[in-house]
């Protein structure tokens, strides 16, 4: 496998593919593949593990005693450097844009476990948290111990290098399997995995045609921010990167009321994949994602006869706040 930087290895790889055959054949269209990377660990979990090996190495490269990143409450990421940090002998630091549970639930349960510093901001948008971790930071400086920020969702060049590694990874499977996949689906927020994933198709010769479904952002946002990694792809470990153009396509068709607000459609589909395959998606990444994937199907985007992989890029923990929700549904 070539490689662009150092990383740690701390998730379990390679992570399995399977064909969910109930899945496919209640929904009517392609074969539907799940690539496991729910599976790359516990606490440990999910797509953002790929992308901390790289920070972490870095952070511990340069000395450095607290990993400090940012996120919702319930973020998925935050959790995952929290957990990354406690199994590297480092401090952690979660500045959260919304309000502190008393109970702590979920993904924010596990901070607590993991035994993160937390700084919440009720109010605060997921992207404007960057000025409030560089003051954290100034505070763990003045205490004497380096801090080491990572952004939103891991979600720069370096953390892209965690899926360019995934694709190889897919590559391989796909020789082993006999199997081509025509797309390649997955839940697209801060931009970081759907980066990598297309960088990954052009750097291991994958000819799929990638579409993230966006939980967030307008795919303009999305574009801008591919073009942003793919930049410092270029400026730092691949010069040769060649163009995304045409191989990629983000649809922030199903976002429906918002980042982390679901339909009671959404909650019914997600129920409803759990009795199919036992699998586990969440109401606000891999659950919408794959929800997306089946309004898509439906509409004829993804036919009969092709091959579809399905990134489940994990997110389990925050099923447990949507309780109240589900209760109806049983
Ligand atoms: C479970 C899960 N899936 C998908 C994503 C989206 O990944 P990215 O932010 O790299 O677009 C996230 C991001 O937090 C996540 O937690």
């Amino acid at each position: 496998m070539k490689k662009f930087a150092e990383k740690i290895c701390i998730a379990s790889l390679p992570t399995p593919i399977y064909r969910a055959e109930r899945l496919s054949a209640n929904l009517g269209g392609p074969d539907i593949f799940i690539k496991r990377d729910d599976m790359t660990g516990v606490g440990v979990s999910g797509n953002k593990v790929r992308k901390l090996e790289y920070f972490a190495a870095e952070a511990l490269r340069e000395g450095a005693g607290v990993l400090i990143t940012c996120g919702g409450p319930q973020s998925n990421h935050a959790r995952a450097t929290a957990a990354v940090a406690a199994r590297i002998g480092l401090l952690s630091h979660l500045v959260l844009g919304g309000p502190c549970e008393k109970i702590p639930e979920g993904n924010l349960f596990l901070d607590r476990l993991f035994g993160a510093g937390t700084t919440f901001i009720p109010g605060a948008p997921l992207l404007e948290l960057a000025e409030a971790m560089e003051k954290t930071a100034g505070s763990y400086s003045r205490e004497g111990v380096k801090p080491y920020i990572i952004p939103l969702g891991a979600s720069d060049a370096l953390g892209s290098l965690g899926y360019i590694d995934a694709m190889g990874e897919i590559q391989t499977q796909s020789k082993e399997m006999g199997v081509t996949f025509d797309h390649i689906v997955f839940a697209s927020g801060s931009g970081g995995t759907l980066s990598g994933v297309v960088a990954g198709c052009l750097v291991h010769g994958l000819d799929s045609h990638v579409t993230g479904i966006s939980v967030a952002f307008p795919p303009e946002w999305s574009d801008a921010k591919l073009e942003e990694i793919f930049s410092g792809l270029r400026d730092k470990f691949i010069p040769d990167l060649p163009s995304p153009s045409g191989r990629y396509k983000v649809n922030a068709a199903y976002i429906g009321e918002g980042y982390g607000k679901a339909s009671p459609e959404l909650i019914r589909f997600i129920r409803d994949v759990a009795s199919l395959e036992a699998l586990l998606v969440d109401p606000t990444y891999s659950g919408k994602a794959l929800f997306g994937l089946a309004g898509e199907i439906a509409k004829g985007t993804f036919k009969k006869g092709e091959r579809v992989l399905f990134i489940h890029t994990g997110g389990a923990f925050g099923l447990f706040p949507y309780r109240e929700q589900f209760a109806g549904e049983f």
